[in-house]
């Protein structure tokens, strides 16, 4: 399917929230389409009516329908679905790595200052291990910053695919070129790119990511995913245990389970299963428009955005030719003016951490018309 060819108006009819908003938040909340309330509505039909297939438990198709899920993220990633554990939240996944890897006093870990969850957690500092962070310096940080601060003692660098305070937007092959040249492994938020930009970890060649669906994926909040590249699998820990990791081996244990060489080793108790057969209709409405047609649209939209917002004479704090789906510049009183624009119906983001500044953030189901409407009540409120 070609960006052009694609049936936007039939797009649009599929979320609700479109009839009233000019929704340009995507980097706060993404919208769900209809087909995903067929998911949550399919679990809740299963436990209310209690009809498990016949000679299975609910448990069991739930477990089932998390493999299949599993399947498909391990898909729309690249990787395999041994590879994928799911967690709670990007920070899960964040600490099941830091908790789990084998730290030695005067390590080092390194990340950018506008991490969302930055790397400095009570396992490092009570470890011994230094956390380096790096400015960034007109909306960016370039490589050559970035491997200065590394030397033979990084352990880790950790990075978001997408900033989310401009959509700044790093090479993750470089970055893990420069990770795997100093022995140091990488580990990527996800967040604000997962379902607007393709991610492929192969060939990106990163060790970790950790992302959550419920931005540009349009899937549930409260479950999200780690991927741990299989290289890793055996020396990463579980930072927690449970019935479903179980190591206890005693009278009254479950079964003896073996530990499986696998991320599900990760996963300690029950999951957010009802969050599983939603993110499956997100999944399958991503994979039906395609990718690569919704990168190249959210690329197109953000590009024009950029220019029209220029265009006002507004300081950009989106760097020229960033190609990610957030364009953010800066503004005094964002959060009031953000406020504003709500009441036209209007949603972005305003934010006075990092420099007062205003972040828009549209998606494939947005068109040019949203974008100058937009404008528009911009122009009105400032
Ligand atoms: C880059 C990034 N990572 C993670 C999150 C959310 O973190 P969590 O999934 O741990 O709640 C956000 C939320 O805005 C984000 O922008």
């Amino acid at each position: 399917m070609q960006v052009d060819d694609m049936d936007i108006n039939s797009i649009r009819g599929d979320f609700p929230a479109l009839q009233e908003w000019t929704y340009l938040d995507n980097a706060f909340v993404g919208l769900f389409p209809r087909q995903v309330r067929e998911g949550y509505d399919e679990f809740l039909d299963l436990w209310m009516n209690f009809s498990a297939k016949k000679n299975k438990t609910i448990l069991s198709e739930w477990l089932e329908k998390t493999e299949d899920v599993r399947g498909m993220i391990a898909n729309f990633i690249g990787a395999a679905s041994s590879e994928i554990a799911f967690t709670m939240c990007t920070g899960s996944g964040l600490n099941i790595v830091i908790n789990g890897t084998s730290w030695r006093k005067g390590d080092n870990v390194v990340f950018p200052e506008y991490e969302h969850n930055p790397l400095d957690t009570t396992t490092l500092r009570r470890s011994g291990v230094e956390s380096r962070v790096l400015k960034f310096q007109d909306g960016k940080l370039e490589l050559n910053e970035l491997e200065k601060a590394i030397d033979d003692r990084t352990r880790l660098i950790q990075v978001s695919q997408v900033s989310y305070v401009n959509g700044f937007r790093f090479d993750l092959k470089e970055v893990a070129d420069i990770a795997h040249e100093h022995g140091a492994r990488i580990l990527v938020d996800a967040t604000q790119a997962i379902g607007a930009l393709k991610t492929n970890v192969m060939k990106e060649d990163v060790d970790y990511v950790s992302a959550a669906p419920y931005k540009y994926m349009m899937g549930p909040a409260g479950l999200a995913f780690l991927y741990v590249k299989s290289d890793h699998l055996e020396e990463l820990n579980p930072d927690r245990v449970g019935w479903k990791n179980q190591i206890w081996r005693g009278e009254h244990a479950e079964e003896p389970l073996d530990q499986p060489e696998s991320a599900e080793k990760f996963e300690y108790g029950t999951l957010h299963f009802q969050g599983m057969y939603g993110l499956e209709r997100s999944l399958n409405y991503l994979d039906k428009i395609g990718m690569d047609v919704v990168e190249r649209r959210n690329l197109e939209l953000s590009s024009y955005l950029w220019s029209r917002i220029k265009d006002l004479g507004k300081k950009m704090y989106t760097p020229p030719g960033t190609k990610s789906p957030i364009v953010s510049f800066y503004e005094r009183d964002a959060s009031e003016l953000s406020v504003r624009l709500m009441k036209s119906k209007v949603k972005v983001t305003g934010r006075k951490a990092h420099g007062e500044h205003l972040r828009v953030s549209p998606h494939f189901y947005n068109t040019r018309e949203d974008i100058d409407f937009f404008i528009e009540k911009l122009e009105e409120n400032v």
